[in-house]
């Protein structure tokens, strides 16, 4: 089968198109021929693989174990191991292989059912590859994390990318009053998501107006700690989803020492993909509660040029490659 393979950590320019063998799922995996994939942030950086802490997660330190990136998928059951319960060849199914291995960006993936759910049969491949990993975080962050309740006020720090559009959409599905940042180009695109509020970043800094939140849920949120701790209504929660390496240290070291010493909740996500949020999600998406953002679409080809693109920092939404035609 064709897929795109790494062998070392570098710029997208290391991807490379090849021939490798077709997975034989073990007795609990499912056989996938994945039709579309989407890339995500984890993807970029188990690519570039600039830390020690990050080439271990990739599962090496001089070079990548998993060759193979991708963790969402969307395609049709090819075969299933004997253990399989849940699945048969035919299905139409979406994934998500973050704690899986990854391995997406290829013809065919071997995955547990565990992380698997149906494909709504109106959805397209394309749109269900580009809920995953991004839509778990999203769900994890607004209904278990920040725990978000109808008529909150919500504030969405960087609304406009892979996680930031679902975010949107779920907290409104929750009922929450929302305000997203994100920059001048993408101000429409994240009220038609359903935004109440749209904060400008290139013109305004979300502190300058004095309002104060129920929850925030930052997933591009390069600002200190502090400033989402001064946003917050007493009693209210931080939930630092994504940024750099400066929020991530922030949320788990003095995070927990702010949260202990004042009366609001500094936390971050990991989110944890599993088959019964893949469903919730899938549901969402078959009643158009959830709307599925393409900036832009690839041929498996062409992942290389995705990968550049997403690394840039500025997609509008998902960035999704098509696999099969
Ligand atoms: N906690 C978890 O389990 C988990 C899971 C998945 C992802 N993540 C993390 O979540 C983060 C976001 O992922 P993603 O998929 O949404 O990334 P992404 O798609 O690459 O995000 C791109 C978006 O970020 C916006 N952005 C860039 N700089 C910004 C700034 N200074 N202020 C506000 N927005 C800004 C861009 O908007 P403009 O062009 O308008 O600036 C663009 O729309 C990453 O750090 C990722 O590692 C965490």
């Amino acid at each position: 089968m064709k897929a795109i393979v790494y062998t070392q950590y570098g710029s997208p320019d290391v991807l490379r198109l090849e021939e490798v063998a077709k997975p034989t799922p073990k007795p609990d995996q499912v056989l996938v021929k994945v039709h579309a994939t989407s890339i995500n942030a984890a993807d970029s950086l188990f690519l570039k693989g600039e830390s020690a802490m990050v080439r271990l997660m990739a599962g090496g330190l001089n070079r990548p174990k998993q060759t193979i990136l991708g963790s969402d998928v969307a395609g049709i059951v090819e075969s299933v191991g004997a253990a399989v319960t849940q699945f048969k060849p035919g299905d139409a199914v979406l994934g998500d292989l973050s704690n899986a291995g990854f391995g997406g960006l290829a013809e065919y993936v071997a995955m547990p059912e565990t992380y698997l759910t149906l494909k709504p049969d109106a959805v397209r491949f394309e749109d269900a590859a580009a809920i995953p990993l991004a839509g778990v975080t999203a769900l994890q962050g607004v209904r278990d994390k920040g725990q978000v309740q109808a008529g909150q006020q919500v504030l969405i720090y960087g609304a406009s990318g892979g996680v930031g559009v679902y975010l949107v959409q779920i907290a409104k599905a929750y009922g929450a009053v929302v305000t997203a940042v994100c920059s001048t180009g993408k101000v429409e695109m994240v009220r038609g998501l359903g935004a109440d509020h749209v904060i400008d970043y290139t013109k305004e800094d979300f502190l300058q107006s004095g309002q104060q939140y129920d929850v925030i849920l930052a997933a591009n949120g390069y600002r200190p700690i502090t400033d989402y701790q001064r946003a917050l209504k007493p009693g209210g929660t931080y939930v630092m989803v994504g940024g750099k390496m400066t929020q991530i240290f922030q949320a788990m070291l003095l995070g927990p020492f702010l949260s202990m010493t004042g009366n609001k909740k500094m936390t971050n996500l990991m989110a944890k993909s599993n088959a019964q949020d893949l469903a919730v999600l899938a549901d969402m998406l078959a009643t158009g509660k959830l709307k599925p953002i393409i900036d832009q679409c690839y041929p498996l080809s062409q992942a290389a040029d995705a990968f550049r693109y997403l690394v840039q920092g500025h997609a509008r939404g998902k960035v999704v490659i098509q696999v099969a035609a």
